[in-house]
């Protein structure tokens, strides 16, 4: 078995190549990542050099040199983590996430229907059902929730869910979709609420914390996210959505406030700051059909995730170190300082 794994030197999509290599000792997966400010080879440091993995830096909207790969490595089955992933920065410059989201999947898409793969699986998001209202916990997302997004990211990212169906109606492509909530762990970028809060608590910096941090987000181990795509690929029916999540809703705020006691640091350090254009209100996800028609399970609860995530970065400081390049510092500094 030949598996691509687009996006593998992200957070995500590195997580899936240690649990791959880790899994399946007798698959070859090839990573293509164009190595943005997002990408890191660290993350593969130790397993790049297995025999049975090759990593390929490159874009997944350069259709020719995707279709070359696609010639040389017969892929079995693609898994499209790659993607510019971040709501703030769609925010700022929206352009690049048409472009990479959209029209990558798309040359994606359009080389394994050439090559005759067997499996395209795009990875989403549950962003592309927009917000649920505060007030009402009984309501959550599930596959038939109309698509109603509210950031240029999640706009993209439904682009992408649309045209991955359409190659199924139109060209009887065999897609899968899963569309998952928050995902946290290691080798996340601390530009997202989790590694951030961590880093600049171990930094005794201010925790910026948008509006009133009444916003709620269903928080999922990326180990987690791992193993339900390793289900969906090997099990999933062909053309259908599968929504995960992690059965973990919080507040921003608590989970901020869980960051600083966890790490011993006073709550002072909280700061509340402009709320984020458009943001969405609650996040949270039934995954009733992942769990019974493929047996789906998380492991990790928040208290049990947050405690190992915290560990892991404090663990971890020189890849963290290795991240704050000039790209990083300068959007960190213009978002921050508006
Ligand atoms: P990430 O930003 O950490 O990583 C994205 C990776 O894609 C990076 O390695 C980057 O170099 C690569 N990439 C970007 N543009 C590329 C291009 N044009 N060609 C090739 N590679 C490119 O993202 P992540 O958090 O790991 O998210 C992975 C996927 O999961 C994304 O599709 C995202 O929309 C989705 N998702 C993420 C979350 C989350 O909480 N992080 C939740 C739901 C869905
Ligand atoms: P984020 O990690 O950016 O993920 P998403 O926007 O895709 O849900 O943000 C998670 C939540 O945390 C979201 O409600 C915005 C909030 N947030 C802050 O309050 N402060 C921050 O500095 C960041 C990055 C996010």
């Amino acid at each position: 078995m030949k598996i691509l794994v687009t996006g593998g030197a992200g957070f995500i999509g590195g997580n899936f190549c240690h649990y791959l290599v880790d899994k399946y000792p007798d698959y070859n997966i090839v990573v293509l990542d164009a190595l943005t400010y997002a990408g890191n080879l660290e993350t593969l440091a130790s397993i790049i050099n297995k025999n049975n993995f090759r990593f390929v830096k490159g874009d997944i909207t350069d259709r020719k040199e995707v279709f070359k790969l696609f010639e040389t490595e017969k892929f079995d089955i693609v898994v499209n983590f790659a993607a510019e992933s971040h709501v703030d920065r769609s925010i700022e410059n929206p352009e690049i996430f048409l472009k990479t989201n959209v029209i990558g999947t798309q040359v994606l898409m359009d080389a394994s229907k050439n090559y005759k793969v067997k499996r395209f699986h795009q990875v989403s998001t549950d962003e592309v059902y927009g917000d649920l209202p505060l007030n009402r916990p009984d309501l959550l997302f599930t596959e038939t929730t109309p698509l109603k997004t509210s950031s240029p990211y999640s706009a993209s990212k439904a682009s992408a869910d649309l045209l991955v169906n359409a190659y199924y109606r139109t060209f009887k492509m065999p897609i899968t979709i899963s569309r998952c909530s928050n995902n946290y762990g290691p080798y996340q970028f601390p530009e997202k609420l989790i590694p951030l809060m961590i880093k600049n608590a171990l930094e005794n910096k201010n925790l910026p914390v948008y509006g009133k941090g009444e916003n709620v987000r269903d928080w999922l181990h990326v180990y987690d996210h791992c193993t339900a795509i390793d289900l969906i690929i090997h099990k999933g029916k062909i053309g259908e959505i599968y929504n995960i999540g992690g059965h973990n809703e919080k507040t921003n705020i608590d989970v901020v406030k869980t960051i600083l006691k966890e790490l011993k640091k006073p709550t002072s350090l909280i700061n509340y700051v402009t709320d984020r254009p458009g943001h969405d209100l609650r996040y949270a996800i039934d995954a009733s059909k992942i769990e019974n028609e493929l047996g789906w399970k998380p492991k990790y609860n928040f208290d049990l995730g947050i405690k190992q995530t915290i560990k892991w970065n404090i663990d971890n400081q020189k890849w963290l170190k290795n991240i704050e390049t000039g790209e990083y510092l300068r959007f960190m500094e213009k978002h921050y300082n508006k």
